[in-house]
Formats: C-alpha cells, structure tokens, sequence
C-alpha cells in the first residue's frame, strides 16, 4: 500500500477539555496533515513538517479547507432496528413489544441479517461513525453476519449476539445454555479477528432469567477482555419489573453486579435513574454509562444528567450514543445536538470541545479502545473523518460569522449531519467521498 497524505485543517483531542478556552487539550494545525501508511497514522502535525516524512509517490488527498478528525464513535446502536427507527407513538416496554421484537424476529432468516448489516454498516460510515458497538439480534447468524461484513470493511467495532430467555416472542429467545454456547462460539470465532472485538451482550434483566445472567457471569470472567454490554435504568416502568423479578437485589445496578457483569469493560445503555449508591457502585467498578439522548427524549424516557455523573466525586465514565433504533437518527453530530439540549434541560451547558471531544478520543477512552481509535495519535488506526462546516446552505450562511474553532464545532453539531460529512477512511481506506 502506498502512503496517503490527507491534508485539511487537522483536529484531535489530546484529553478531556476543561472548556473553550482549554488549548492545551487538543492539537489543531490550521495547515495540517496525517500520513497513513498501510493503515496506520505515521505522522500528524503542520502539513510541510508530515510532508517530508511521505515516501515521494505518496497518494494527496486534499481536503482544504475541511476539518480532519478521528472518526466518529457510537457506543450503543442496534443493527436490527433498521426497520423500526420512526415508530410512533410508545414508551420502552410497549415500544419493545410492539415495534422491536417483531422485527427483530425477521433475524431469523440469516439473508435477511447479512442485507441489514450491509445497509447498516453503509449508513454508520456515511454519517462519519466509524467504530460502533453493536447489538445484533438473538440469533447466532445475525452476529455472523455482523462480524463478516466488518471484517470485510476493517472496521473496528464491537458487537455481540443479544442473549434473552424470557419475557419476549417465542423465536426470539435462547436458553441460558444456548445463549452461552453461541457466545462462546461467537468469541473464539470473531473475538481479535482482525478488528472486531466481541460483547457479551444480555439485553437487559427483564428479558434474561438469573440462570441466564450467571452464564453471562461466566462469559465475562472466562474472556476478561471482552466487553459487556446492556441496558439499565432507563425507564421507570422498567426498573419497577426489574425490581420484581429480582428481588433479592439492592437495586437496578446490583443485580448486573451480583452476576459479575459490572466491570471496566461493561457498557451500560441509558443509566438515567441512578440513586447515588447505584452511581458509586458504577464508578468504583468503572462500568461505563452511555448516554443516548435521541432516544431517551424519543421514548419519553428522561433527562441524563451528564454534568452530575461528571463533576460527582466520585465520577463515572461516560460515552454518547445514538441507540438507534429508539434512536432518531445515525448521526453522532445530531445525536450530541440533542445532547446539548438535554443538559441545557437541566441547567446546564456541554462545551462544544467537550462535545467533540465526548464523540471522539472520550468514546474511544470509554470502549477502552484509545490506543487504536478515537485521535490522529502515531501508531493508532486511520479512522478519519473530513467535515464540511458550511455544506448546507443554511450551515454556509452562518458560517460566514464563525470566527473560532469553537464555534466552527458548535455550527456542526447543531446545524450538521451525514451532509457535513465529505470523506471517511476506514483503516486508511477511502470508503466515503
Ligand atoms: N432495553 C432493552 N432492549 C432495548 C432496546 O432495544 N432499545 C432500548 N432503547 N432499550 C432497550
Ligand atoms: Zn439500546
């Protein structure tokens, strides 16, 4: 593979900024460039300096006067809910039974999953996300089919086969000894392939009996570097049926805990109710809380309280996501919008470095997955985006008055979406643009 020189306006978090004002976080070069070589950054910094580093017969590719950023992560998304993203009218529980498991149930059909994956996969990259972690349906084929496409693509993303064995359709549950069977199948088939990265994923505690939850238990303390993921207190309906179901608990967050599934790699969907004890248990595992506010706003769930997790004593990892499809929308650049205004709810304001930081390198710390994605450090994967700040017109008549970086960035989150996203590289790749 020859070298590849992007050249743009070139930005990348170094750490979490304290605010706008916070240059040290963050590396911008006005005339800038990466260099990728065989799929990796070689180089990042001023355009000249990464210039004489290019073999003579690098590719150009000039995205002037363009932002070059890492690409963009999305930590929680369903692939199966393709077909119900826009269905009206329903909170979680009802929304789950009358929308979701239905359609999921199609999954079954493994032809039907591999058409999916590839539009899904299509619509993540055209949106500039470039690593998700992923829901398939409970059906092994429906992860095979995920794994194989991402391969295809080397894409980095992490997914895994949802395990439920109650309170759903029939044709939509496994066994506690299926659901581990297929996981571990699923691991030592796809688990460090290449880039794919595998979830043990129990949907959520009302669709999986104890015995289930102590296989994933299992699961989680057989392959310590996987992650976990699932959901957990989004709804109040929810946690009331949770809290039936395992009484035994001290609370929503306990009972992930005693199975052993609270820990550094564990992703938790939502975490909007949270009492103080469940918030503490949390950041003392390092579990992460992964805000989905497209959605929670969509299901009427609730507001997320990110200023409060963050400034608490004891603070908890936090990464945004889109949860498509209670999700409304693909975009991490719609999705952190919607972000803003459901803090700004709560009196509150999410800086636009922050914000980008969060989409970016903050995701890519919460996945635990820095050192390959999620910044234009040396040596970590050529995932890139290239942004467009006035590609609409109403985004070019406003960016006319745009005078800072960071409110360059505050245009494309509120007024942004896939038509801001000119280009993405995937591994280096062209595979937008
Ligand atoms: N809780 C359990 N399953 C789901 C799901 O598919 N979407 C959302 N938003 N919440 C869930
Ligand atoms: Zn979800």
């Amino acid at each position: 593979m020859t070298d590849l020189l992007i050249r743009g306006r070139v930005l990348s978090f170094l750490r979490e900024p304290e605010g706008v004002e916070d240059r040290a976080s963050y590396r911008f070069e006005e005339d800038g460039a990466v260099l990728v070589r065989e799929g990796r950054i070689v180089a990042v910094g001023d355009h000249a300096a990464v210039r004489a580093q290019a073999r003579p017969d690098a590719t150009l590719a000039d995205h002037r006067p363009h932002l070059v950023m890492p690409g963009f992560i999305d930590a929680h998304v369903h692939m199966p809910q393709m077909q119900v993203i826009a269905s009206y009218g329903a909170e979680l529980l009802d929304w789950l039974n009358d929308y979701t498991f239905p359609e999921e149930t199609r999954f079954s059909d493994a032809q039907h999953g591999r058409r999916i994956v590839r539009l899904f996969l299509d619509e993540a990259i055209r949106h500039g996300t470039t690593t998700v972690a992923a829901y398939c349906s409970v059906h092994k084929a429906s992860a095979e089919a995920f794994f194989e496409e991402s391969h295809a693509r080397d894409m980095l993303n992490i997914a895994g086969k949802v395990m439920m064995d109650r309170n759903a359709p029939e044709g939509l549950t496994d066994t506690p000894q299926s659901g581990y069977d297929d996981t571990r199948a699923l691991i030592a088939a796809w688990h460090g392939k290449g880039r794919q990265l595998y979830a043990i994923t129990p949907r959520f505690a009302i669709t999986s009996s104890p015995e289930q939850l102590e296989m994933a238990g299992a699961l989680a303390a057989e392959h310590p570097d996987c992650h976990v993921q699932t959901h957990l207190s989004e709804n109040h309906a929810e946690i009331r049926w949770t809290r039936e179901l395992y009484p035994q608990a001290r609370d929503y967050t306990d009972v992930y805990a005693r199975y052993g599934l609270l820990g550094g790699r564990s992703l938790f969907g939502h975490c909007i109710h949270l009492s103080d004890r469940e918030a503490d248990a949390m950041a003392e595992a390092g579990g992460v809380a992964v805000f989905c506010p497209t959605s929670n706003l969509f299901l009427g769930s609730g507001l997320f309280d990110y200023q409060r997790y963050r400034r608490r004593d004891k603070r908890l990892r936090v990464a945004t996501a889109t949860d498509v499809g209670g999700g409304t929308n693909y975009s991490m650049l719609r999705t952190m919008d919607e972000a803003y205004k459901v803090i700004a709810l709560q009196g509150e304001k999410l800086d636009p470095l922050r914000s980008f930081w969060q989409l970016t390198r903050g995701n890519a710390e919460a996945l635990s997955i820095v050192d390959r994605a999620g910044t234009l450090e040396p040596g970590t994967d050529a995932d890139i985006v290239i942004l467009d700040a006035a590609a609409t017109p109403a985004m070019s008549i406003r960016n006319e008055r745009v005078t800072t970086l960071a409110q360059e960035l505050f245009l494309l989150q509120t007024l942004g979406d896939d038509r801001a996203v000119k280009a993405v590289y995937v591994a280096g790749r062209s595979a937008k643009g």
